[in-house]
């Protein structure tokens, strides 16, 4: 196999404290040909010319980010998403994020293997780190089951995103929502949703409007935390009466994260993804005197004005009532926001986060003692592995697993700002904010990409991962169920009495 870079097919990372989900342990990590060779102490691989030695003493080796929820160069609301796969993707791998996994979403009445196609062809020539697809399910028809049938059978899907919100461009009721739910757990993939009820949000813009308001607080109050909670637990019901596992992306509320916690205690197999940006700011911005400011941070669900949710929602994700972190990065610069700057019904939703998720986790959970580096890989990368089928290549540091690595300095400090992130937006939602742990180095398949804030890596580099169906960590349980606990009929004589032959005409 011919290798681009040579140097740095065998690499060694000395001393540091190697963190899975379940233990940590000192250890050295050896690395061939980008797949992890050996995990011990004190390695010595022969010979030793042509290796690379990374020297991680005092500082933590942990696989590298995962990131569930992205939208590069997503064409959106009047406008395109400016980080595209180039930009996003070195952003993440900044950020200590070696994987994204974004989202192929068609129009209402168009193919879903076109638009896989289409975000693939974005996403080959420029990715920077490996990455997936989630499928969006806008419409339904019986091609639509055929398209997603081959979607998972032939390409590597195994989930599928579903809008309860955006009436009339993505938006799914709930007929569809079964019948989607229902082709999901027959083909063993993961339903996401996106839980808000659409209809509510429509009448509650038109409200707004109507009483002058106009402004991005607008977007905040058409849309408070029951919309985002009614539209959970619908789909969590929903997702039930079919016994199809359920994923809840950007879970934004504590309303919402409340019913999700209650349905995982009721035994539901339902996971809740926050984002950066739920975890780590809040919606009082919304209300901000400088209308770009308060633009934006506007998304969808919106980010809530009552400011204790993040820290909720951090206790929450530290406990597992919430499961994983994505960021829903999907950045409009200040030009772009002001397409809505009159009506703030036409702010493209989005914000950013693929650089900044590992930081604002670790300085908010880790660093607040709220959760410990264990519970910080599991939420930024293993869950996200194991549900989504690629653990224990992606999601784990040992014998056999992709070298997807990042030695993390928990003690640096950095101070996020617009001015030095890598993303192609021009402001940062978390500007200002002093975190601890810092990614020294990233790692992508075996590769130094990024060390010291320089980068090593060219657009392209990153590789589609394909991602099999019925992962057993989410259908182990399904399964089971299916056999055991569907509803028998009760054995019994059959009536023999009477019968009324009387019929009432009217
Ligand atoms: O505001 C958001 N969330 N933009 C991206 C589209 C979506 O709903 O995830
Ligand atoms: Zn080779
Ligand atoms: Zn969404
Ligand atoms: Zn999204």
């Amino acid at each position: 196999m011919a290798h681009q870079n040579l140097a740095q097919q065998r690499l060694l990372i000395k001393g540091g404290k190697v963190v899975n989900d379940d233990r940590s342990v000192v250890a050295d990590v050896y690395v061939e040909d980008g797949v992890v060779r050996q995990v011990g102490p004190n390695l010595n691989p022969e010979p030793p010319t042509g290796l690379v030695v990374l020297d991680a003493t005092n500082k933590l080796v942990i696989p590298g980010g995962i990131d569930t929820h992205t939208h590069m160069q997503f064409p959106f609301m009047g406008s395109r998403s400016k980080d595209d796969f180039y930009t996003g993707t070195k952003a993440a791998i900044a950020g200590g994020t070696t994987m994204i996994i974004d989202f192929a979403i068609p129009q209402k009445g168009c193919s879903l293997t076109e638009a896989f196609d289409t975000w693939k062809s974005w996403a080959d020539p420029k990715v920077c780190c490996d990455y997936a697809l989630h499928v969006a399910v806008t419409w339904w028809s019986n091609k639509v089951k055929e398209e997603m049938k081959s979607l998972v059978q032939n390409k590597g899907v195994n989930s599928f995103k579903m809008f309860m919100a955006y009436k009339d461009v993505y938006m799914v009721n709930d007929e569809e929502l079964y019948a989607a739910f229902s082709c999901c757990k027959e083909l063993g993939a993961v339903a996401q949703v996106h839980a808000e009820n659409g209809e509510l949000i429509a009448q509650g813009a038109k409200k707004m409007l109507a009483m002058g308001i106009t402004g991005p607080e607008g977007h905040e109050l058409c849309r408070p935390e029951e919309v985002e909670a009614e539209a959970t637990q619908r789909a969590i019901t929903i997702a039930n009466a079919v016994n199809c596992p359920l994923f809840v992306v950007h879970v934004m509320s504590k309303s919402a994260a409340r019913v999700i916690s209650n349905a995982r205690r009721e035994g539901k197999v339902v996971y809740g993804e926050p984002i950066a940006a739920s975890l780590g700011t809040d919606g009082t911005n919304y209300w901000n005197k400088d209308w770009a400011h308060a633009a934006a941070y506007v998304m969808g669900p919106p980010l809530r004005p009552d400011p204790s949710t993040p820290g909720f929602l951090m206790n929450l994700l530290a406990n597992d009532d919430l499961s994983v972190t994505g960021t829903d990065n999907c950045t409009f610069d200040i030009c772009q926001k002001a397409l809505g700057k009159d009506d703030f019904t036409k702010i493209p939703n989005g914000v950013n986060g693929v650089e900044d998720r590992m930081s604002v986790i670790w300085e908010k959970g880790v660093y607040s003692g709220k959760m410990d580096e264990n519970r910080f890989v599991a939420v930024t990368s293993t869950n996200a592995a194991k549900i989504f089928n690629l653990y224990p290549k992606k999601g784990r540091i040992a014998v056999g697993s992709d070298a997807d690595i990042v030695i993390w300095d928990p003690k640096a400090t950095r101070t996020i700002s617009a001015k030095t992130h890598h993303q192609a937006n021009n402001f940062n939602i978390f500007e200002g904010m002093v975190c601890h742990g810092v990614p020294v180095a990233t790692i992508s398949r075996g590769k130094v990409v990024y060390e010291g804030g320089a980068f090593n890596v060219t657009a392209g580099e990153g590789k589609y991962v394909s991602r099999p169906p019925f992962p057993p960590y989410v259908y182990k349980r399904v399964r089971q169920r299916e056999q055991v606990c569907q509803p028998v009929p009760v054995k019994r004589a059959p009536y023999t009495g009477l019968v009324s032959a009387t019929s009432i005409t009217p």
